[in-house]
């Protein structure tokens, strides 16, 4: 047993912690670009159904496998599955709730730096004047850690180990002292922010300050159903994807902070104030912001353009920077200010709850104090997080985000919606989501999580590890099968990641 007593300081701090461990750059800038890859309003029934069939049962499991590992003292997945079932493979299952932690971190605390760099440039005006071509130039000469306007050798790496320290800083003062402090603040700034801009992509017209769209066209792309491809397991594998990313479910977050909350404490209504606060961020401002703005001054097609050619997650730093200027020298600046404070303040709240399951394995089951469980959280992500750092070119932070933060979310709440429904066993679950609930759980719920749950789980999971060529299932049954590149097992075979990190470090097959 542990020496380790923390826990919440208010349900206020409570839900704001859990909301800021849900909020985040997948709000913000992986939505978005998820959608947009994936045919826009194709995207959107496949998502939500996600939501509700398996974000908020997972929300519900993890949550109370949570609580209920806390009562004996654990504060980490491999231990609190332990405590469900005395088979110790579900032990070894549950290192994927530590590891998928410390995997995600080490790209998604890059990607946080670039918010709090991009914070002081606006500030200092780096993107004034500068045009379209300019301001992604900027981004791509960022990345490729060249020559920064600050004068600052390797400008990348001296941010990402600023923000790195942040982070460990704020992990060592403790989870009430800390992380329930930082969420207090950052919550609510992040929401007025949201709202500024939302407000701003709302209003765009047609022949104003250079736009060529109205803000109509970019919400029209994004919310008009679209029915071509809604069978495909590749957009479902998106779609759950980012419904696991965007809650932090499917990789040991939750179980870590719920394990905090005290046993006599309602989970069901808190796990539906923390998701749901998620789903309006994201749907709501999310939307709202980088695609009507970007599709009003690019068009449809130069956004998908964008996306395809540069990769994921880069087009908020490409393309926002210069359009804020087109509302005016001192607007350009707020905006861009309000834009990557909001992106930092998101990001930060959710890479402290990635750090915190590491440091609760440590503190239970090894005696470690906070403050060196902190630091080396901080070291670990500083050595993972380097190649994606130094081979961004080679796109190894879009690997990264595919198996990590994808593949390896939909494995695992597989496995604990098993373990949970039919181990550990759907009766006591159910007791363990409705004790102390301060709402009545609807008992359908009993149902979607035995079964549909788990189902779709593993519908999406083969389906995408083994998707035919072109997505074609009838005409693959009849022909024999030959793997779409986008399959799973083709991805292992042709993995892009040894390949990149082979050309990236022998440079005869660069020039
Ligand atoms: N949910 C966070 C987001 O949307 C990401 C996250 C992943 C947070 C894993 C915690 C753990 O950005
Ligand atoms: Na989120």
């Amino acid at each position: 047993m542990s020496a380790n007593k923390e826990s919440w300081g208010s349900r206020v701090g409570l839900i704001l912690a859990m909301a800021g461990n849900a909020v985040g750059l997948g709000n913000f800038l992986r939505f978005p670009v998820q959608a947009v890859q994936n045919g826009g309003g194709a995207f959107i029934i496949p998502y939500l159904i996600c939501f509700l069939v398996m974000g908020i049962p997972l929300l519900w499991i993890e949550w109370s496998m949570g609580r209920f590992g806390g009562k004996f003292g654990h504060h980490s997945t491999p231990f609190i599955v332990d405590t469900m079932h005395k088979n110790r493979l579900w032990k070894y299952i549950g290192v994927f709730g530590i590891w998928t932690n410390i995997a995600v971190a080490s790209y998604y605390c890059y990607l946080e730096s670039w918010t709090l760099s991009y914070v002081f440039h606006s500030l200092g005006g780096t993107f004034s004047g500068l045009d379209q071509i300019g301001v992604s130039n900027f981004f791509d000469e960022y990345v490729s850690l060249g020559e920064s306007t600050f004068g600052i050798p390797y400008e990348p790496i001296f941010f990402f180990v600023i923000c790195l320290l942040l982070n460990t800083w704020i992990l060592s003062q403790g989870l009430a002292k800390g992380v329930e402090r930082v969420a207090k603040i950052g919550m609510p700034l992040l929401i007025v922010f949201g709202m500024f801009l939302a407000y701003k992509g709302f209003t765009i017209t047609a022949g104003e300050n250079g736009a060529i769209n109205d803000s109509s066209v970019g919400l029209n792309f994004l919310w008009t159903p679209n029915f071509d491809e809604l069978w495909s397991p590749t957009v479902w594998l998106a779609a759950a994807g980012q419904i696991f990313f965007t809650l932090s479910v499917g990789m040991g977050t939750i179980h870590c902070y719920a394990s905090y909350v005290r046993s006599k404490d309602d989970i069901a209504l808190n796990a539906m104030s923390a998701g749901w606060m998620n789903e309006f961020v994201e749907v709501v401002l999310g939307a709202s912001i980088l695609i009507p703005i970007s599709i009003g001054y690019l068009g449809i097609d130069g956004v998908v353009d964008l996306v395809n050619k540069q990769g994921g997650l880069g087009l908020g730093f490409r393309t926002l920077p210069y359009l804020f200027y087109q509302w005016g020298d001192v607007l350009g600046a707020v905006a861009g200010v309000m834009w990557f404070g909001l992106l930092f303040f998101a990001g930060i709240t959710s890479s402290l709850a990635m750090g915190t399951p590491w440091i609760g394995f440590l503190q239970d089951e090894f005696n470690w104090r906070r403050r060196p469980a902190a630091w080396s959280f901080g070291l670990i992500v500083l050595v993972l997080g380097m190649p994606t750092v130094l081979f961004f070119k080679y796109g190894v932070f879009d690997e990264y985000d595919y198996w990590a933060g994808t593949v390896s979310l939909v494995v695992f709440a597989l496995f604990e919606s098993i373990l949970f429904a039919w181990v550990f066993g759907m009766n006591k679950g159910w007791r363990e989501i409705t004790s102390g609930a301060d709402i009545k759980v609807p008992g359908i719920y009993k149902f979607i999580i035995k079964f549909v749950t788990p189902l779709l789980l593993l519908w999406v999971f083969i389906g995408s590890l083994i998707t035919p060529k072109g997505g074609d299932w009838a005409g693959a049954l009849s022909n024999g099968w030959e793997l779409d590149d986008s399959s799973i097992i083709n991805k292992i075979k042709n993995s892009n990641l040894k390949r990149q990190l082979a050309e990236a470090t022998d440079p005869a097959v660069i020039e």
